[in-house]
Order: structure tokens, then sequence, then C-alpha cells
């Protein structure tokens, strides 16, 4: 455990000197399924998509990604951008508990509510990035409005609906876990739970003690009773943008995102797994995600290489050719603290792009 606060101690990157915190504007749009909170940071950039993100079961879009957001070098890739970020109905600060029979709206439907923020900002295209059941809800938008996204990065989806083995073992658990309980062993890995961490201790006071603790067991319930997103690799129901799937390699969700990866076109998605990161790679390993991310955002042509520091450029260049040798192949990009990061398409073929 002692190893995992030190991973942790080593990504935090605060901003630089002179770097402020960009101003965040909080609206609220109804939509058919209710009203939806989200928060927007920056402007909007001419011909540029809008990062767009969904956070996790249990967490709020600061809870789950200002780790992330906040790293210092991620500064150099979200000024480009505009980002969006939606919290589940009844998951932002202070939102009321809902009233007795509230009828929370399924995964489909909080997808489903996408298109009522897309239209209130006037944005056309968005980068999605979401996490669990965030990733999910993208994935499922993505499915019905191809067009609109450009690229998503999912951490730890589980693309199928929970089978009869999963709802016995989840009735079995229900038994002697609290739902806070529950929603922490979704979110962290059992090894990182009994390892009380100061990361896992922050977030399991936080879970412990949400005020809107009804709202978040309502969320968890659509979550659990989502149905199978069908990915065919040679179909029409398949992701068509880029996807970078992400899980950290002793992550509850390594099973699931390596069964989604050989559901998805090759041609298209990389899938990066992290060492030492946990259940949630975007807390415990915010530098490693952002160079990735970076790579991601290049691969779909934003960023030119003048604007990223030298030795980025100089990683990104390797990348790039490994990717065109590659050809059709899918990418698997596993991380680890030691040696950096080591993509590798095929048995035998490995490239060190980080130092
Ligand atoms: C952002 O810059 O987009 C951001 C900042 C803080 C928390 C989440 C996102």
């Amino acid at each position: 455990m002692a190893e995992l606060q030190e991973v942790h101690i080593t990504e935090e990157k605060p901003l630089l000197p002179g770097q402020t915190p960009e101003a965040a504007k909080t609206h609220s749009v109804e939509t058919p399924y209710g009203s939806v909170t989200f928060t927007v940071y920056g402007t909007p950039k001419p011909k540029r998509p809008a990062i767009f993100t969904y956070h996790d079961v249990g967490l709020n879009y600061k809870t789950c990604f200002k780790p992330l957001f906040d790293f210092g070098d991620m500064q150099e890739i979200i000024k480009n951008f505009v980002r969006v970020h939606v919290e589940a109905p009844g998951m932002e600060d202070g939102a009321p508990v809902f009233p007795l029979g509230y009828q929370y709206p399924s995964l489909d439907q909080l997808a489903d509510m996408i298109p009522a923020i897309l239209q209130y900002l006037n944005f056309s295209t968005i980068i999605g990035v979401g996490v669990g059941a965030g990733a999910y809800i993208l994935s499922r938008f993505a499915l019905s409005n191809p067009d609109v996204v450009e690229g998503l990065v999912l951490i730890n989806i589980d693309c199928n609906a929970k089978g009869w083995m999963d709802w016995a073992a989840h009735k079995l658990t229900g038994l002697t876990s609290s739902i806070p309980e529950m929603i922490l062993g979704h979110l962290f890995s059992q090894e990182e739970l009994s390892g009380h961490s100061e990361l896992v201790q922050r977030y399991r006071d936080i879970i412990m003690h949400a005020p809107n603790l009804e709202n978040i067991e309502l969320f968890w319930n659509s979550y659990n009773n989502r149905r199978d997103l069908h990915f065919e690799r040679r179909g029409d129901a398949t992701l068509k943008c880029p996807v970078m799937l992400v899980v950290g390699d002793q992550a509850p969700y390594e099973d699931a995102v390596v069964e989604c990866n050989s559901k998805l076109d090759p041609t298209k998605t990389s899938f990066l797994k992290m060492a030492d990161s946990g259940g949630q790679p975007q807390l415990t390993q915010p530098g490693k995600l952002t160079e990735a991310f970076k790579y991601f955002v290049q691969g779909m042509g934003y960023m030119a290489s003048s604007c990223m520091t030298r030795l980025s450029r100089s990683r990104t260049a390797s990348l790039t050719s490994r990717a065109s040798i590659d050809g059709g192949r899918s990418r698997t990009v596993s991380q680890s603290s030691e040696s950096g990061t080591v993509p590798s398409g095929s048995p035998g073929h490995t490239m060190e792009v980080s130092c």
C-alpha cells in the first residue's frame, strides 16, 4: 500500500506559476427526462470539438476528474478546447434528495439527455471522456449520434448488462455490505480498499457521508440495470470514432475492458492497461493518462507537434511511426512506473515511447 501512496505523491503536479484555473460556469437544462447540470470551463475554439466528460457512480465531475484536469501537463492540451463536465441528476454539489418514488433515468435515458446540453451550448462535436457508468453513457450516446462524437476515452467501461451470475453475486454482497461499500468496491480494487491509502480513505469519507446518498443509490441502481451495448466488431453496432480504452491492471473492471476491446474495431481502438494505478487511473496516475490523452488527441489531428514540448514531440513521433507499421491491428499500450509507456501491437513487437 505504501507503494500506491508513493505513486500518488509522484503524480501530483500542481499548476505552474502563472497558470491560473479558468473560470467555470455551471448551467442546467431541462430534458424529457428531467433537468441536467453541467459546468463549462474555457471558451469554445473554432473548428474544435468540446471535451465532454461523464463521471462514474459515487462521484461527481470534480471528485472524478479534477486531479486529471488540474494536472500541470494537462493544461497544454486543454487550453485548446472548451470543456463540458456533466453531472448525472442529483450528483451536483448541494443537490436535494429526490422525493420517494422518483423514477431515476436509466443509463440510456441519461445518454438521451446529452443532445439538449449540446443544443443549449450550440456545440456540434465532442471528444468524450467517461469513467465507469459515464463511459457507458457516452458510448450509448456515440452509438446513436456517431456524427457528433469525434473520439472517446473510456475508463473502466463494462459494455455488458449484468448476467445472472453477476446478479447473484450482487445480491449476496448486498446482504452483507452497505450501498457505499458496494460502490467503493466498484470504484477501487480489494487491495486498495484494504490498504487504506490516503486517497481511498478520502473517497470512502466522501461517499459514506454524502448528503445525497439516496440519489447516488438511484444512479447505482440504473448502472446495475444497464442493457448490453451489443458492440459488434464487424457491424453497425460499433463505435465509429477513435477510442482509447483505459483500465488499471489491478482494477475491478479489467476483464470487462479486455472484453470490450475484443468487440471494438481494432483499427480505431487503442487499449491502455496501466500498471500501479488501481481502480481510478485518472486519480492516481494523472501524469501517464495526460501523456496518453495527448497522443490520442494528436492522433485525431488536433494539437500539432509544434505546440508540444520537445520531449513530447519525440515521444509522439515514435508512437506515430509504430502506429503506421501496425496498420489495422489493435494496439495495446501497457504502462509501468519503472519503464514508462510500452505499446505492443503483437507478440515480439514492443516499443518504448516514454523514458
Ligand atoms: C477543467 O479545467 O476542465 C477542470 C478543472 C477543474 C475540475 C474539472 C475540470
